[in-house]
């Protein structure tokens, strides 16, 4: 790709790494590159991150055409920059693209995209324990109309805000509530997609979950809403007797990228693993009779973050006292440890960007 690079005046202050919170500080410069069925992907360039210019007609902000991914750039011990596995988002995205009826961006394009962003955002990359940076390529159609349709135009873009953790918990056990009322998926829907839709509908669970006083919901299937799926903002897995459970992918659940690395490493550690419809009412079981050892969702912006209670209904389960379990860490350690350069990177999934 020629990539054109429009330099801003005034480089901004950088945060005190310390401080991150998720997603609060964007840094000085995106990516953009737009399509239209004219010209197909064109102009791509690297600008100043700035306020967009939008017409209040927007199909985006009227149908919610968009999609998005989360992925992250890790700074290492000896100071090189490195991705985790950027072609898997690049093939969601491409995936999410499809079901949403919005052009295709070409894997090796995105890929292209992201590590030259990165490379021009290098000193953004932060070096303090648990903080990264933050990438979300996001693409949404630009036509002005009102008409419900395919647009005849859309923008791809990518960001960057350097993180610590997503929860205020840290990596500490979070409490999660069962929503069983709203749904989240059923299949033929958007489930297996990132796409805006799906966090705008989310956002209502959350809020009852806040009031409850957990920091997360646990959806259940659009269906019966009797099997576990996904937690808002990352998979679920679950120790019971030694083996792990997690929802399988059939089209409500999303791909994620760190539910995939972690299956093959728990696989590769010698665990069953199970990716098997679990209902709520085996799990709550599994809970009360000290068959569910762990529990963790997983994510890229969760990483992995252990569960220390369920809400459902009337009833509570409590997961290893509350504390975060030993597998738990020992994933989130092996995990980060590969993502951070301090472990071999044994499975190639680590791509050096400078
Ligand atoms: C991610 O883990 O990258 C996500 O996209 C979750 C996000 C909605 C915070």
């Amino acid at each position: 790709m020629d990539i054109k690079f429009e330099k801003r005046e005034q480089l901004k202050e950088k945060p005190d790494q310390t401080k991150l919170g998720f997603g609060k500080y964007m840094t000085d410069y995106m990516f953009v590159m737009d399509w239209d069925r004219e010209n197909g992907w064109h102009d791509a360039r690297i600008v100043p991150h700035e306020p967009m210019l939008m017409d209040p007609a927007c199909v985006t902000l009227h149908y919610a055409q968009e999609t998005f991914e989360g992925m992250k750039a890790y700074r290492t011990k000896n100071g090189k920059i490195q991705l985790f596995r950027p072609e898997m988002n690049a093939r969601r995205m491409i995936n999410s693209n499809a079901r949403l009826c919005m052009p295709e961006f070409p894997e090796d394009m995105f890929v292209e995209a992201v590590e030259e962003l990165v490379r021009v955002e290098r000193d953004w990359v932060p070096s303090e324990p648990e903080t990264s940076l933050y990438i979300r390529p996001f693409m949404f159609a630009t036509e002005s109309s009102l008409g419900v349709h395919m647009a005849n135009s859309y923008k791809f873009v990518v960001i960057c805000t350097p993180v610590g953790a997503y929860y205020a918990e840290g990596v500490n056990p979070v409490r999660i509530l069962v929503e069983d009322e709203l749904v989240r998926a059923v299949k033929g829907g958007t489930g297996f997609t990132k796409c805006g839709g799906n966090y705008a509908a989310s956002i209502l669970g959350q809020v009852k979950a806040e009031e409850q006083g957990c920091t997360q919901v646990l959806w259940l299937d659009g269906v019966e809403r009797k099997y576990v799926e996904e937690v808002g903002t990352m998979n679920i897995m679950f120790k019971i007797n030694g083996e792990i459970y997690t929802a399988p992918i059939e089209g409500t659940v999303l791909p994620g990228v760190t539910r995939d690395s972690i299956i093959h490493i728990l696989k590769d550690w010698g665990y069953k693993v199970n990716e098997t419809k679990l209902s709520v009412d085996d799990l709550m079981k599994a809970g009360h009779d000290g068959t569910l050892e762990e529990a963790f969702g997983t994510g890229t912006a969760a990483v992995i973050s252990p569960v220390g209670e369920f809400v459902y209904k009337d009833d509570k389960i409590t997961v290893n006292d509350f504390k975060t379990g030993d597998l738990t860490q020992k994933l989130y350690d092996y995990l980060t440890g590969i993502q951070w350069g301090d472990e071999e990177d044994k499975y190639n999934w680590t791509v050096e960007v400078c």
